[in-house]
């Protein structure tokens, strides 16, 4: 038997996204109303690992004044980083080289010293991968998933995504006029890491003539088939959207930067290569915009919202419950919770036989094969 929880402790860790104040401030709420304290860990774990990095205290108590009124902001008044993780932490050696520690231990030993009963992350694969390792090392933890890509297994949904694809349909519609008015093709990069789900939504609520998905390798050939096929129509423009992880039949995807210690590959530029793939062949005059952490910002949508609110109170009732080592997650109606375990380090794209993807073959969109 679990002894009862008196306290807890919440971090957000990995890149933001849209919905994570929601979280926090539900956490908050629903803790407090237990009669629970609430601690805030700063930028993932950093508030521990660097304390001498925060003058002000790594670790900050949550009261309900404190989470009053943010809901409805997009970032986390946490702070994140995607290059913190504990298990690996980048230390500086005397020498000037930089080296990765397994400093978990240390997690455990401040959450003994402080009488912290659980941990609520709010994050996404690298995060709950630390959680999943952070609960066999002995806490108890409960993880939230978040990030735009909804590359999570186990849950339909993760909060961010709907904000993110939102705002590049919108981005769509206003790219619409101005590629008619100039008869143009705008290309348009969207993120996503290794799945489509962002090109693929936003591409169709957008109107979009092509997509490019990681899922399916595309021939550039058959997009520029399309865009001509569309001007001997008198359809004058076209519309691309390229998912960051896209990649040519051929070709490889764009790496801006390779993993490095602590930090995981970033992908980025195909959006380009595509726009002057497309010019060579169609002889149009073709843009690239890149969407990038655009996407990443924002006031969060009312179904990310909702969706944050109804994780962090799920959260926290798991903690209630007695449960630890899983993951909130969507599972439509219903939030439910899934083994951690099951979540870390799979990843979610998007099924060749999707509706979704059927969709845009029903109506006309190109996927490049
Ligand atoms: O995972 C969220 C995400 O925004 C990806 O879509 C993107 O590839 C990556 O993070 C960018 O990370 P960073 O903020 O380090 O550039």
């Amino acid at each position: 038997m679990r002894p009862p929880i008196r306290r807890i402790a919440l971090s957000t860790g990995g890149g933001d996204a849209p919905g994570l104040n929601a979280v926090i401030s539900s956490v908050v709420w629903a803790a407090a109303n237990r009669g629970w304290d609430c601690l805030g860990i700063r930028d993932g774990f950093n508030g521990i690992l660097t304390p001498e990095r925060y003058p002000q205290g790594g670790v900050e108590r949550l009261t309900r004044e404190r989470v009053r009124g943010i809901s409805h902001l997009g970032g986390t008044i946490l702070g994140t980083t995607n290059k913190g993780n504990p298990l690996r932490f980048p230390t500086h050696q005397p020498d000037g080289s930089v080296v990765e520690l397994d400093r978990a231990q240390e997690i455990l030993d401040y959450c003994r010293r402080e009488a912290i009963d659980a941990l609520v992350m709010a994050g996404g694969d690298g995060t709950l991968a630390i959680a999943d390792e952070l609960q066999r090392r002995g806490l108890r933890v409960v993880g939230v998933p978040k990030t735009i890509d909804n590359d999570l297994d186990r849950t339909h949904t993760t909060f961010g995504f709907d904000t993110a694809v939102s705002f590049a349909t919108e981005c769509l519609d206003r790219l619409h006029s101005t590629a008619e008015s100039h008869q143009r093709v705008m290309v348009v990069e969207v993120m996503g890491r290794y799945a489509g789900w962002i090109a693929l939504h936003a591409g169709i609520s957008g109107g979009a003539h092509a997509i490019l998905i990681p899922e399916i390798p595309y021939d550039i050939e058959r997009v520029a088939a399309a865009i001509r096929e569309r001007d001997a129509h008198g359809r004058l423009y076209s519309l691309v959207v390229v998912a960051e992880g896209a990649q040519a039949r051929t070709g490889q995807r764009t790496v801006l930067a390779p993993a490095a210690a602590g930090h995981v590959e970033r992908l980025g530029g195909i959006g380009e290569q595509v726009a002057l793939a497309l010019a060579q062949r169609t002889g149009k005059d073709v843009r690239a915009v890149v969407l990038g952490h655009l996407l990443r910002g924002g006031s969060p949508t009312t179904f990310d919202r909702l969706a944050a609110k109804r994780f962090g109170t799920a959260a926290v009732r798991a903690l209630e419950q007695g449960l630890s080592g899983v993951m909130v997650a969507l599972s439509h109606p219903n939030v439910v919770y899934v083994p951690l375990a099951e979540v870390a380090g799979r990843m979610k794209v998007v099924p060749l036989d999707s509706d979704t993807l059927q969709t845009g073959r029903d109506l006309g969109i190109c996927y490049g094969d």
